[in-house]
């Protein structure tokens, strides 16, 4: 694609006055300029639901008041709170990056974009959703809904796949956007424009405020754009896990530092039913009905980059088998809270 594109100059403020009568007030999120609690709730609403974040970002606050009561905090603790949001690098990205403010920046957050970006966990759209809504920095944000939206609005057919058109739909994002006062609006209104109006398969084009502007409505196919070739190749995965309580402490392994659920309690995970057989040989299960191994209903989980299929088998023993048997953190259903676990086991062992 290497026709100039021409800009639709009423678009910022167009929109800017669509935000403030008909946009998003009263998120928790809103109308503050601290940059800690813009920079937590961006973070979470990275790949969730505003519903779901409610109520996490709310527990947050009242945990961690402040950027340093969070860099204070050990992993382990922000695990247990992230628990059930997923994607948890961002939960360590996000004490890193509490850490980082604490220990190199005396607890506040820097003023510009730039700076921001140079934290951890904090990326371009990031860094610019920050310090439009904070500091009204004249910088653009293009995060997946953005891109939408701009790729429709101007019709821009680049591949999203490369990352030299991403780079020229980023130029012009930035040559979009409005003078400072009215950042925070516009900056707010293409995110609501993206959430609720331009969605992905049946965009609202005639409720939206831009639709006379838009240049992929008047080709008559908005939802061609973003273009985008690479298509992400999703995998099938199956692993068992091996359900063991003992007077009611139920027993975890943390899982390694790389790799799915990254550092969160799990129950012990095989590859196939047979290594968790063979590793339940010498277990004392019991005898007689009720006993021995009890497969529990299979779990259907949709990770970014494969659907998984996890069996669980369960056993009550009569004894706890040594350590140097099964390592790993014996524990009381009553405590499980405290631990980060994965979403789809929380639910199971609470069902
Ligand atoms: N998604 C990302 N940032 C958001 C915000 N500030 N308000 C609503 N949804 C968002």
């Amino acid at each position: 694609m290497s026709k100039e594109i021409e800009l639709p100059l009423q678009f910022a403020p167009t929109l800017v006055a669509w935000q403030r009568r008909f946009g998003r007030h009263s998120l928790p999120w809103q109308n503050t300029r601290d940059p800690y609690r813009v920079w937590l709730s961006e973070i979470m609403l990275q790949q969730t639901q505003v519903t779901t974040v409610l109520g996490y970002y709310q527990r947050f606050l009242e945990r961690f008041p402040t950027v340093s009561d969070l860099g204070a905090a050990t992993l382990d603790e922000v695990l247990a709170m992230w628990a059930g949001l997923g994607y948890y690098s961002r939960a360590r990205n996000l004490h890193a990056c509490a850490q980082a403010v604490r220990e190199q920046h005396g607890g506040e957050f820097p003023r510009t974009a730039a700076a921001l970006q140079e934290l951890p966990g904090i990326g371009r759209s990031t860094a610019a959703a920050i310090a439009a809504f904070c500091f009204a920095e004249r910088v653009a944000i293009l995060d997946g809904n953005v891109k939408r939206v701009l790729t429709r609005l101007l019709a821009f057919d680049g591949d999203m796949a490369s990352s030299a058109q991403e780079k020229k739909l980023w130029a012009l994002a930035t040559e979009l956007l409005p003078p400072e006062q009215d950042m925070v609006a516009y900056t707010q209104g293409v995110m609501d424009l993206g959430s609720g109006v331009c969605t992905p398969r049946s965009p609202q084009c005639l409720l939206c405020p831009v639709s006379e502007l838009c240049r992929g409505r008047e080709q008559g196919e908005p939802t061609k754009f973003p273009v985008k070739t690479k298509k992400l190749k999703r995998s099938q995965r199956e692993n068992w896990w091996l359900w063991l309580e003992h007077e009611g402490q139920v027993l975890l392994q943390q899982r390694p530092a790389k790799g799915v659920w990254a550092g969160l309690w799990s129950l012990p995970l095989f590859d196939d039913e047979a290594a968790l057989q063979a590793a339940a040989q010498g277990l004392d299960l019991g005898q007689g009905p009720g006993q021995g191994l009890e497969t529990m209903p299979r779990i259907q989980h949709a990770l970014t980059h494969f659907d998984w299929t996890l069996h669980t088998q369960r056993a009550e023993l009569q004894r706890r088998p040594a350590d140097a048997q099964f390592h790993g953190k014996w524990v009381a259903r009553e405590r499980l809270a405290d631990y980060a676990l994965p979403a789809p086991l929380k639910k199971m062992i609470q069902a």
